[in-house]
Order: C-alpha cells, then structure tokens, then sequence
C-alpha cells in the first residue's frame, strides 16, 4: 500500500480529534471505497481449516462470527476508543446493554457496587435491582458529595464506582478525579457514563476514570436513528474480561447500527459545539421567564457545580437542560408541566436527547417514570420538571414554541 494510502485504519498519534474521528477505521478493502463498508455478515468464511481453527483459537488475526467480530463494528470501536482516548472500545447493542454486560464481566456475588442515586432509571433498576438478585449489592449517594461515596466504600468488597456526569435530567455533576482516587484507594474501578457530553467535550479517563460507558442511541448517532452501546478502556479490561463475556452473552451490536454510528461520530464535534452554544442560549432565556422556577444547565454561572462543569467538559454545558416550573404542590406542577408539553409544535415529545431535533419530555412520567416517588425525591426529580434534547433548530424557533406554552402560565 502506498503512503497516500495509509492513513485509513492507521491513527496518527499526532492527528487532532477532530481528523481522528473522520479517519480512523479498519483498512479499506481491496475495492477502494471512500466511505467506510458495511459487512452486513453474520459470519466470514475461513480461507481452510486450520486457519479457521487458529482462529477460533485466537492464535491468529481474522473475521469469524459478527457476535464478537466484524469489521465495521471494529472501526467503530476504533474511531470511538480514538476519540474517548482509550485502548480500545466495545460496541454494545445499547446503552443498558453496555452497563449489562459491565457488570456480568467485572462483578461476582457477594460485591458491592456504589453508584450515584441521580443517574439514568433504568440504570438504577439493572444495578439496583436485577443485579441483586445475583448477589450484587449496590449503596446509593449523592450525586455530588464526594465523602457520602467514600463512607459508603466497603473494603474489600467494593469493586465498583458508578457515576454519570453531568446527570439526567438534572445536568449535576460529579468530580470525576476525586472519585477515581476514592476507587483507586479501594482497588475498584471507575465508571463513567459519558452519554450527556460525549468525547467532544470530556474525556473520563483523563480525569482518572478506568472505563466510559456510552449510549450510543445519543449523542454519538445524534441523528436519534438507532440504539447503540459501547464501553471505552484498557485493552486488559476491555479483551481480557470484557470480550470473552459479550461472546458467550451475545450482548452486540449489529453491523449496521455500528455503521450508523460510525458516521455519525464524523460530525460528532461540530453538532456538540453547536447544540451547546443553542442550549446555553435557552438555558440563559429560561432564567428570565417568569413561569419557570429554576433552570439546570452546567453551562449557567448560576449551577452549583459551574466551575468543576467547566474544567471537566471543555468549557461547555453540552446540549441538554432542565428546568422546575413553579408551581403550588405536585398535582399543579404535573398539570403545568403536560400543558406546557403539549403546546409545542416544534419540540419533539420524546424521551430520547442527542438528536439534530430538540425534544422535550417529563422525565417523572416517562424516563424515570419507573422509578419510586421515594427514590424520584431523592434524585430531586419533581412533577413541575421538564427535559429539553437541544438540537439544531435556530433559537429563535426553540423560544417561540415554549413561549406558547409558557406565558399562559405566568
Ligand atoms: C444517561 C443515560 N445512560 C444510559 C442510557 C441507556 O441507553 P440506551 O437507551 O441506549 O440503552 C440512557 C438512555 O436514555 C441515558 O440517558
């Protein structure tokens, strides 16, 4: 191959992100296309047998079953592992899949999990819940008070920190390097999911964390096409007690939807840029509207945790917001919350976020709707709250279809 050839496949240590996530893949097949092929394959077919049989072995390089190898699932994990800044990457069927497949790989009965009370529903029912039914048991924290996760570390039995940052829906957000020593000091790992800010504006293991965990049905698409999951980390975690795990479980990722990511990783960067700049723009607008209570976006001085947010994600709030409409008790805050919902026309009513269209959802009915109002209270989650998904439309429009709903509940 020539050296105008080379640079498909083969990441330049020196390339900035930005050429990184457009470059980096598996070679190019002999027929020279420009954009990356999809191997819509379940299996390869093996040159003899005693390659295919070096092969299953794992005594020699080569294609066998899409379950755990394919080659554009591989460039996916590569430009995303490229772009997070890890060894290496393994693309997951979903986000939840992701997380599944974490802890049947990392954790045995009888562990201890510590795991932030204010991260995605569905992540609190699978840790909290499923998995302890296999023994795992999980102690629940404050998102944000680094010493309530240090007492809740049992030694010896903790092998796991679970933190998202910054949260959903409430964008609070966690010290990413002071619960990597907490874990570090434990022997335990940090894990990080990285769904709301994405490699584009923060890279967890820079911070000490020891694996990312993304949905890819997020920003990573950004287009809100398909579900896709991935873990980011040491080629030690991630080959060695990662990989033999999604094999035999058959947690994967179809070729395709790795496809579909893949490209959207391409402009991952220019969309994140600019959804922050529009959510900050709406965040900064929310404030001063009389119906709302309160405004959650880390990109506001205002957020508690301004100036950590600012350090860990590039300098960017990232694309999802917040707010509390005010109200008098919960059943006028629910009623406030679905008429404000329902008078959009643009904003799409979706619990989805990282799409090029905004979306708007109640989280305490839909997202973590599943959730106990015990545990919807701890997490701060109330009736009058309201998700926005910023997306690519002008500012303009995204403030005209809230005013609607908006002034009448001034
Ligand atoms: C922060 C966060 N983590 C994980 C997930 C789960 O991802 P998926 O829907 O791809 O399984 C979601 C989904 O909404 C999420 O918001």
């Amino acid at each position: 191959m020539s050296e105008r050839q080379a640079p498909v496949g083969a990441l330049d240590e020196s390339w900035h992100p930005d050429t990184v996530a457009v470059r980096t893949a598996v070679p190019r097949t002999p027929y020279g296309e420009h954009s990356e092929a999809l191997f819509l394959t379940s299996s390869f077919v093996q040159p003899d047998a005693q390659s295919a049989a070096a092969r299953f072995a794992g005594d020699e390089e080569g294609f066998i079953y899409s379950r755990f190898s394919n080659p554009t699932v591989a460039s996916m994990e590569q430009r995303l592992a490229a772009l997070e800044g890890t060894e290496c990457a393994l693309a997951t069927s979903s986000g939840m899949g992701a997380i599944t497949l974490l802890m049947l790989g990392l954790l045995r009965g009888g562990d201890h999990v510590v795991c932030s009370r204010s991260v995605f529903g569905a992540t609190v029912k699978l840790i909290g819940e499923i998995f302890a039914r296999f023994g795992v048991e999980t102690s629940f924290v404050s998102q944000t008070d680094v010493e309530d996760w240090k007492a809740a570390i049992r030694p010896g039995r903790t092998r796991l920190l679970f933190a998202e940052t910054p949260s959903n829906p409430l964008a609070e957000v966690c010290d990413i390097a002071a619960l990597a020593g907490l874990a570090h000091d434990c022997d335990a790992l940090l894990v990080v999911d990285n769904c709301f800010c994405s490699p584009a504006l923060q890279r967890p293991t820079e911070f000490g964390a020891d694996l990312v965990m993304h949905s890819g049905t997020k920003f990573l698409d950004g287009q809100g096409r398909t579900l896709a999951g991935a873990l980011c980390g040491s080629r030690e975690i991630i080959e060695s007690r990662l990989l033999p795990v999604q094999r035999s479980a058959g947690i994967s990722l179809s070729p395709f939807n790795a496809w579909v990511v893949l490209k959207g990783l391409e402009t991952l960067s220019l969309r994140m840029q600019a959804q922050s700049e529009r959510a900050l723009e709406l965040a900064r607008w929310l404030q001063q509207q009389p119906a709302v209570a309160r405004v959650h976006y880390p990109g506001l001085e205002q957020h508690p945790q301004h100036a950590l947010a600012m350090r860990q994600q590039s300098g960017q709030g990232g694309a999802v917001l917040s707010f509390d409409l005010a109200a008098d008790g919960p059943a006028q805050a629910r009623e406030r919350a679905f008429a404000l919902i329902d008078a959009t026309r643009l904003c799409s009513i979706t619990a989805n976020f990282g799409d090029t269209r905004s979306t708007i959802t109640h989280p305490a009915s839909t997202s973590h709707g599943r959730l106990s109002e015990q545990q919807r209270a701890a997490a701060g989650i109330g009736q009058g709250l309201i998700r926005i998904g910023v997306g690519l439309e002008h500012p303009a429009d995204l403030r005209a279809d809230l005013s609607r709903g908006l002034a009448p509940l001034a």
